[in-house]
């Protein structure tokens, strides 16, 4: 949450600034601001909104300047105002940040309770904490207030009399050193630097000093380290939209490709090993994910498997140990509460494989083992290929490979083709209306969670996903004449038993919507049928999923939503 970039070039570099801020949007836009060093010193500007809000304030000033710092806010501390829009400045020192300062109000009550602040944030006590330490050396500074602040940080910093010198420091929250042709970035994200040449990640308790020519990182003690730098990704999946409208429908049209490169990518390697149980850990879409992991590794492989809201496991101490697999699934490999879970099960000495798509995040890195989904960068808030991704890790580790899972991506890629325009045309109805249900048993019941999900987190529309046969113990009140209800069912096994329940509703006047295979669909009654490739029970979800990620999707473009970025949320959720 909140994105933070820096640049330090020969010529100015204001618009790339602008640029990468753009590109990390996607952690927070409640409000955005850059600094800039200029002849008359550093000067800043701020606005509430998105960054296009930021471009019209900037229009006309001609800010410009060979070091420049930036920042889109996901609020934490203190509301959305412009006064606590970064950067925030105090004395010779101007600062983005990204992260918590947990100790924000102690600092501030002991060595700064007869002073004025600005703002309301922990961002303002961290600038205020580097000049009250400063006596001409910024890296000594640094140094003092890292090793009194608590929580989670990534600074970027300007100093008033090191114009050359571009500061940065980190615990707990990402930041990287993105060497380019044009200049040396730091950023939350590498992908907001264009073409970078070197990648190098500054680590816990670490902090850097970045120049036009090179950088330095150095430990606490403030040595000089010989830090390896990252593999840099060749050729990516497509970081712009892709000629649609949005960054969502991009990355939902690269499915197929997200989970083709996913499956190429996996070690035929046993990650299972002797596992008496599983525990799948996450947060959201990824807990999703985990949901249909737990079914298919009880199902198939016959090994007691869960899957556990991360903030909640966190908190239950729970019962494992050396038996018990503890899998942790992340996009961002960011998350708070799945770092926090992750490092609970380390403690107690369970087993930990984690499947992250960021490469050398935190829960990547500290996990046993990982696996990396390869589903590129992820912008839309609204995660779609990176779900894709997990549940074709899972397939793989379940169900082991197969002729079937190999042409997966085409199946992905059919249930999208046949399905965008009748879910477009299926959304004009469905904005319409209040309430949403998705109903399903087993593995529809775990795809159904994450449609809902989807629906609500961009619409804006109350959704709620139910076991089928739970949705007459209480929540059928709720049922209205008109309301969609979209059932999944893909299993012939408990085909009937779903059936009967849409027809509950049917009698109530609900909307019936029915996602089923082309096989199973003759026969079903429903007063829309999205039919999606036979894959096999097992493997539905991938397929079932693509008609309710583009039911929402177009959805919340009837509705007029902000479907990349919805409101209140932002991509990587680094609080707990
Ligand atoms: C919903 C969504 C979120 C994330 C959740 C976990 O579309 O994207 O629910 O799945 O915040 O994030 P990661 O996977 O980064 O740990």
């Amino acid at each position: 949450m909140c994105g933070i970039i820096g640049k330090i070039g020969k010529v100015n570099c204001m618009k790339d600034v602008l640029e990468g801020l753009k590109k990390l949007e996607y952690r927070g836009y409640d409000s955005a601001g850059v600094a800039v060093f200029t002849d008359e010193g550093v000067k800043r500007v701020r606005a509430v909104g998105n960054i296009s809000a930021l471009e019209e304030k900037l229009a006309g000033t001609n800010l410009d300047g060979r070091l420049a710092v930036g920042h889109s806010r996901w609020a934490t501390n203190g509301n959305v105002t412009e006064k606590n829009a970064h950067p925030h400045r105090a004395g010779r020192f101007t600062v983005v940040h990204n992260g918590i300062i947990e100790n924000a109000a102690a600092l501030k009550t002991a060595y700064f309770e007869n002073d004025a602040f600005e703002s309301d944030t922990d961002t303002e006590v961290a600038a205020k904490l580097l000049d009250k330490f400063y006596d001409g050396d910024a890296g000594r500074a640094i140094r003092q207030a890292q090793r009194l602040m608590t929580g989670s940080w990534a600074l970027g910093i300007l100093c008033d009399d090191c114009p050359g010198t571009l500061f940065a420091a980190a615990n707990g929250s990402p930041l990287l050193i993105v060497k380019t042709e044009s200049g040396n970035y730091i950023a939350s994200d590498a992908g907001a630097a264009p073409d970078p040449i070197e990648v190098t990640k500054v680590e816990n308790c670490e902090y850097a000093a970045v120049t036009a020519d090179g950088y330095t990182v150095y430990n606490e003690n403030g040595d000089a380290l010989q830090k390896a730098p990252l593999a840099v990704a060749a050729g990516a999946l497509s970081l712009d939209k892709g000629g649609y409208d949005h960054y969502m429908m991009s990355e939902i049209m690269q499915q197929p490709e997200a989970v083709r490169r996913t499956l190429e990518a996996l070690p035929d390697s046993d990650f299972i090993g002797d596992a008496k149980e599983i525990r799948l850990i996450a947060c959201g879409s990824a807990y999703h994910a985990g949901l249909v992991g737990a079914r298919l590794f009880e199902a198939v492989r016959r090994i007691p498997a869960r899957a556990e809201i991360a903030s909640e496991f966190r908190y239950a101490d729970p019962i494992i140990g050396r038996e018990t697999l503890c899998i942790f699934i992340s996009q961002s490999g960011e998350t708070a509460d799945t770092l926090a879970a992750l490092r609970l099960a380390k403690e107690k000495g369970a087993p930990t494989l984690s499947i992250v798509n960021v490469p050398g995040s935190a829960i990547a890195t500290e996990s046993d083992r990982v696996i990396l989904t390869q589903a590129g960068r992820e912008i839309a808030v609204a995660t779609t290929k990176a779900y894709s991704a997990q549940l074709a890790v899972f397939y793989a580790l379940a169900l082991g490979r197969s002729e079937a899972l190999s042409r997966l991506p085409e199946a992905i890629y059919t249930a999208i083709a046949e399905n965008d325009g009748k879910c477009r045309r299926l959304a004009e109805r469905i904005a319409g209306c209040r309430n949403i249900f998705f109903i399903g048993r087993q593995l529809d019941n775990a795809v159904s969670q994450e449609g809902s999900l989807k629906m609500k987190e961009i619409s804006y529309l109350n959704s709620q996903a139910y076991a089928a046969g739970e949705l007459k113990h209480g929540t059928i009140s709720l049922v209205e004449p008109g309301s969609p209800v979209i059932a999944t069912v893909t299993d012939p096994a408990i085909l009937s038993k779903t059936m009967s329940n849409l027809h509950e509703v049917k009698a109530r006047g609900a909307f019936t919507i029915v996602i089923t295979t082309r096989a199973l669909a003759p026969g079903l009654e429903a007063d829309v049928t999205l039919t999606v490739p036979d894959v096999g029970p097992m493997l539905a979800p991938s397929v079932a999923v693509i008609p309710m990620q583009l039911m929402s999707y177009y959805t919340a473009k009837a509705l007029g939503c902000e479907i990349d970025k919805p409101r209140n949320l932002a991509k990587s959720v680094t609080v707990e």
